[in-house]
């Protein structure tokens, strides 16, 4: 899988997430934003592992931002591929809606009448920009990236934010990947692909409730709000909506990878997995394949001293 593969892969995944991610959680965190606005500065938003940029689409498109006041959105990726699409990406979006988009040095501008959104791409690791500035921010944004960057990150991360400020960390993965129709090798490769992610440095298969035990017992953070917010791909009439199919094929090449770097056991043999990823590829081409994932969606505040 290329760059361009994952980035697509992002893109795709867009609609997946927008499907699944908790609305009450979400309306939950905007209203605590427009009763927090403040008028003394913009709003300072930092969003890690934040790819292709498309929780900045959506926090515009669903009304996150606290009303009329501007923000300065930080949005911080370890791939260049990623932060290096994002002004683009964000200029295709504006088109045919009423903002204008300006380019400039370090980013892109969203700028409407009455308030103007600053995106700020940053290309590094988020921990070490966290750790590396003075800075301080409202709101820090992870959408299914804790089980990437590791737990270990969180009290560094969260020290980035003002007294006050809010976490949000959606789409956390959280130890369920079901397809179905059934295959006899399913219990397998669920094993398997899970056993990957625990072995990679900061993976973690259940990342959603380690990530809510931790919160809960750092004394400085108050969690506020805890939903599911599971992936579920399916076919309609028509095939799979937007790019999902896409986003599927991705999802089993990913499967591939992962079980290609394990010593599996006697219980997951090539035969089994060759056929298992073979009927999986033609059950995605012939608009059969259902896919599930168990995720978490964790809200909160934090009330260190930034
Ligand atoms: C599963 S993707 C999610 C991207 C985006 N949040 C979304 O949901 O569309 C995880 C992202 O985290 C980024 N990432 C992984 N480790 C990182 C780190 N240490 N610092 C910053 N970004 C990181 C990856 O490059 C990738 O874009």
């Amino acid at each position: 899988m290329t760059a361009d593969d994952f980035q697509r892969y992002l893109d795709a995944k867009r609609s997946v997430d927008d499907r699944s991610l908790d609305r009450r959680l979400w309306r939950q965190l905007g209203t605590a934003l427009s009763t927090a606005a403040d008028d003394e500065g913009p709003f300072r938003l930092l969003e890690v592992g934040a790819g292709v940029g498309t929780m900045v689409e959506r926090a515009v498109e669903w009304d996150l931002l606290p009303e009329g006041q501007d923000v300065v959105y930080t949005a911080v990726d370890v791939q260049t591929e990623n932060t290096d699409a994002i002004p683009d990406r964000l200029a295709d979006w504006a088109d045919g809606r009423s903002v204008e988009t300006t380019e400039r040095a370090g980013g892109v501008d969203l700028v409407w009448p009455e308030r103007t959104v600053a995106v700020e791409p940053v290309t590094t690791d988020a921990t070490g920009f966290v750790a590396g500035t003075d800075r301080s921010w409202d709101l820090l944004v992870g959408m299914a990236v804790l089980d990437v960057i590791g737990l270990d990150e969180l009290p560094t991360l969260l020290s980035g934010l003002a007294p006050g400020g809010h976490w949000y960390f959606p789409i956390t993965f959280d130890g369920g990947t079901r397809f179905t129709p059934d295959h006899p090798a399913d219990d397998a490769v669920e094993r398997e692909y899970h056993g990957h992610m625990d072995t990679k440095e900061g993976g973690d298969s259940r990342a959603g409730q380690h990530a809510l035990a931790r919160l809960r017992e750092t004394d400085e953070a108050t969690v506020s709000g805890v939903a599911g917010s599971d992936w579920v791909v399916y076919p309609d009439g028509s095939g799979y909506p937007g790019d999902e199919a896409y986003f599927l094929r991705y999802v089993l090449g990913t499967v591939e990878e992962a079980l290609g770097e394990v010593d599996r056991g006697a219980d997951l043999d090539d035969d089994s997995l060759d056929d298992w990823l073979r009927t999986r590829r033609e059950q995605v081409a012939s608009g059969e394949l259902v896919y599930v994932t168990h995720q978490l969606d964790l809200l909160g505040r934090w009330a260190g001293s930034g």
